[in-house]
Order: structure tokens, then C-alpha cells, then sequence
């Protein structure tokens, strides 16, 4: 039986998507390998995002083809994802010892492609054409992988992004914004719950558009009918992807829900009310803000203010007190004064997000922002980098400490990575809490009391509350 390893990179719907095609290929028969060493097959799901991302995995493919022609002859290796989408061909011209090279839109014909390079009826594949209904195709899952992903699972529900921000190559490496149906949704969460997964986290590049183009294309078509009954009854002030979470809250024996990743503009009243209307939709909010200032905003295209940004915050914390923020936010995006970037560091002192993700801006292929002008230096940008990480650490360490004393739920993952005598949970907040537990404890809601912070992880006591 062949065995296969896939080294994931990047994002939360990269490592979905590496659990798909690696479900699939079980399917087939396939071992899941260890390492990469002894696998006869490896996969590079790659992401695009910064210039880093790829060299890295680039530097990995450069490696893997040194070992692999020379202790494992006949091992099949392969980009997927969205390196693989943006460069295509041009992987192979720059490495002709790469066997595969399969496209976002692609992955559900990985296991037919890897049978074909191990029998040896093709030499070389790359493929990385649109193929209509893709999105439907993340749908397999592994969940006899890790203690964690037989508790919690992530759902694919759309692909690809339509904002084109001047900065990001994302519609460039998974398309125009494509949504699954509610039912097929639903359809695979129940089958999730079935299995024991009590946590769904619903995934998509800009999941706050869930459904629109698909609710513009009906409109559209009821328009162009005669008689057409559907106009009347169309009309609703939930967004899909309000309907969407409704549909998904129905589901019995599943516990909590949460989202990645929304665009601000999706912050609609509809949305904010979920909060406080659905019990197992999780008060944690990660909100890309990319930068506190509005003219740079407005470079990036993002389609809102800073007062507008301010505005959601304010709005998610009316309805759900405590609730988690955290938030991607750019340095040095060309043009970026040092005015604009105290900007974002007033702005971070007014929200206090819980956690934020910092990128040191990376110029991107074929994005607008690569061609403007004022492109800021490098030394500015880890300048940058460094003092709104001191800020963001800051606030952040201050945040956790508060915990301490607190009573928490929490959804119990498994045993720790590093020490398998503590397990490990999540607040619904999002927050890491390890405890000494045992098997018994997995899969389980319980009530903890912290007792201690470390570094981006808090410390409970179960036996406290159970007194
Ligand atoms: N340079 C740096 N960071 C970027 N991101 C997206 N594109 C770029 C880029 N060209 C960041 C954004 C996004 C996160 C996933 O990656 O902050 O929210």
C-alpha cells in the first residue's frame, strides 16, 4: 500500500484542504506516512500569501528532490494549492524533478493523478484549470487524525474572494467567490456531529460573503422571468450568511460554531445580533483591520473606515461581553507614513485586541500595491513590525491576566502536544486553556478555574469548580 505525506503551509483552509485530499487518498487506500522520508508520496500544499511562504516551500521541494532521487528513487512529489495555482507550468520549468502540480480547484482529483505518476502512464502532471462546482469538493474528513480533530472539524463553505484588496494575491490563487449550498453544508456537519465532532468552524476566504453572488445571480434570473412568483418573497434582511449559521445552530449534539475569516463589511446588525441570539455561535471574532488608518484603507481597498471598524467592536461588545478580537493588521504597506502608522497603533490602544497577527507588507505578483509608488523600505518595515508587536504583546499579556481567578468554559481537545499528561481545551472565547486530565475528559464541555497564565495559554483547575 503506497503511503503519502503532505506538509501543509499557511492558513486554516490550506490545512482543510490537506485533510480533504488526504481522506480521499485513504479512501483509495493509501497509508498516511510519518515523515516525508519513508513516504512514497509528498505533497507541498502551499500558500502565496508573502513572499516568505513560498521560498519556503520552494526551499523544501529543492530539498525533498535531493534526498528523494537519492534514497527513494521512485518517490512521486508534488505542489498543490495556492503556489501551485499561481505559477503553474513555472514550477516546473524551475524544477523539472517535481512530478505534480495541482491547482486549488483541483484537489479532489489528486488521488486518480498520484495513482497515474506511480504507475507510471504519466511522467509529469500539472493542472491547474477552473473547474465549475469545485467548491462542493472539500468535503472529506480524517477525524481518526489527531485527538483534536475528532472534537473539533472545520467545514469548507465557499472559495475564492471577489474584494481584490490592492495588496493580497488571494483571488488570484482560488478564484471568483463560489458558495455551497446551505443543505450540502448542513448536510456534512450533521455527518460530523454523527461522528462525535461537537465544534465547527466554518471556512472560506471572505466567509461574511457566503452566498451573495449566488443570491444576485437568483435575483437576477427571477428578474429576467415573467410572471416570476420568487420576487415577492426574496426579499430579506438576513444575509445568507445569517441563514446559513441559523441552519448550522440547528443541528442537535453540536456544541459551539465559529467562523474564519470575515471581512469588516460583513458586520452587518444581522450578524451582530447572531451573537446574542444563537447560544453556540462562540463570542470570539477574528477581524482582519490590515491598518488604523483611512487613507491607507482606502489604498488597500478594503471598504471601510476606522470609525466604522470601531464601530463593529463596539457593536460585538454590547451584544456579547468578553467576547475575543483578534485581527490581522499590515505594516508598511507602500505609501505607509509614519503618521499613518500611528494610525494603527492608536487604534490597537482603542480596541485592545486580544491577540493581533502582524505581517511586514510583501509585494505580490500581478497585485496592484506592487506597483505603487513609495514602496517603504525593509528596515522600516521590521522597525514597524517591532513596535506594534511590543504594543499588540502588551496589550494582549495584560488581557490574559485578567483570566486569572475566572471561571471558564471549556471544549476539551486531548492531551497536549508537548506534555500528554495535561489536555488541552479552548474557552468559547478562543483561548488555550491546559489542565491535568485524562482520556475521559476529551470531547467534553467542563468548567474550569485559571489559575495561571503562560505565554499565550492559560493554566485551569477542573478539581476548583468541582469542589
Ligand atoms: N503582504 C503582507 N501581508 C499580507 N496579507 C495578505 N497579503 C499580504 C501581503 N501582500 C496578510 C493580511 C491577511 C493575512 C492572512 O495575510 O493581513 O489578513
Amino acid at each position: 500500500m503506497p503511503s503519502v505525506f503532505i506538509k501543509t503551509y499557511g492558513c486554516q483552509m490550506n490545512e482543510r484542504d490537506s485533510e480533504a485530499v488526504a481522506a480521499q487518498l485513504v479512501a483509495k487506500g493509501y497509508a498516511i506516512a510519518k515523515s516525508e522520508a519513508n513516504a512514497d508520496v509528498v505533497l507541498l500544499n502551499t500558500c502565496s500569501v508573502r513572499d516568505l511562504a513560498e521560498q519556503k516551500a520552494i526551499n523544501k521541494m529543492r530539498n525533498l528532490i535531493g534526498t528523494a532521487r537519492k534514497d527513494k528513487p521512485g518517490q512521486i512529489v508534488g505542489f498543490m494549492g495556492c503556489m501551485a495555482q499561481s505559477r503553474g507550468q513555472e514550477l516546473i520549468d524551475k524544477l523539472p524533478d517535481v512530478d505534480l502540480v495541482l491547482g486549488t480547484q483541483k484537489f479532489h482529483r489528486a488521488a486518480e493523478y498520484i495513482d497515474e505518476l506511480l504507475a507510471g502512464t504519466r511522467k509529469q502532471i500539472v493542472d491547474v484549470a477552473a473547474e465549475a462546482k469545485s467548491e462542493a469538493t472539500i468535503r472529506e474528513h480524517l477525524l481518526n487524525g489527531s485527538a483534536k480533530t475528532s472534537v473539533s472539524a472545520f467545514v469548507s463553505i465557499m472559495q475564492g474572494c471577489n474584494q481584490y484588496c490592492t495588496f493580497c494575491i488571494v483571488p488570484y490563487t482560488r478564484g471568483e467567490e463560489r458558495s455551497r449550498t446551505i443543505e450540502d453544508i448542513v448536510a456534512e456537519c450533521r455527518e460530523l456531529v454523527g461522528r462525535g465532532v461537537r465544534e465547527i468552524t466554518l471556512l472560506g476566504q471572505i466567509v461574511t460573503s457566503y452566498g451573495k453572488k449566488e443570491k444576485r445571480d437568483a435575483w437576477q434570473a427571477a428578474l429576467g422571468a415573467e410572471n416570476s412568483p420568487l420576487i415577492t418573497h426574496h426579499s430579506s434582511l438576513v444575509s445568507p450568511f445569517v441563514q446559513l449559521l441559523d441552519a448550522v445552530h440547528a443541528i442537535d449534539g453540536l456544541e459551539r460554531i465559529r467562523f474564519t475569516s470575515p471581512h469588516p463589511k460583513g458586520y452587518g446588525d444581522d450578524l451582530v445580533e447572531a451573537y446574542a441570539r444563537l447560544p453556540k455561535l462562540c463570542e470570539s471574532a477574528h477581524i482582519p483591520l490590515q491598518s488604523g488608518s483611512d487613507r491607507l484603507l482606502k489604498l488597500m481597498h478594503r471598504g471601510y473606515t476606522r470609525e466604522k471598524f470601531l464601530g463593529i467592536v463596539k457593536k460585538l461588545r454590547a451584544a456579547k461581553p468578553g467576547i475575543g478580537i483578534t485581527t490581522d493588521i499590515i505594516v508598511g504597506f507602500p505609501g505607509e507614513t509614519e503618521e499613518d502608522f500611528e494610525q494603527t497603533l492608536s487604534l490597537c490602544r482603542e480596541v485592545q485586541f486580544d491577540n493581533a497577527y502582524i505581517f511586514k507588507y510583501s509585494p505580490r505578483r500581478d497585485t496592484p500595491a506592487a506597483e505603487m509608488p513609495d514602496q517603504v523600505p525593509q528596515e522600516i518595515r521590521e522597525e514597524r513590525n517591532h513596535r506594534l508587536l511590543d504594543l499588540v504583546n502588551e496589550i494582549a499579556a495584560r488581557k490574559y491576566d485578567t483570566f486569572i481567578g475566572q471561571q471558564v468554559q471549556i471544549l476539551v481537545e486531548g492531551p497536549s502536544k508537548k506534555n500528554a499528561a495535561r489536555y488541552t481545551g479552548r474557552t468559547r472565547c478562543n483561548r488555550i486553556v491546559l489542565f491535568d486530565g485524562s482520556a475521559r475528559h476529551q470531547g467534553q464541555l467542563m468548567d474550569v478555574k485559571i489559575e495561571r497564565t503562560g505565554s499565550f495559554t492559560l493554566y485551569g483547575d477542573p478539581a476548583v469548580v468541582n469542589l
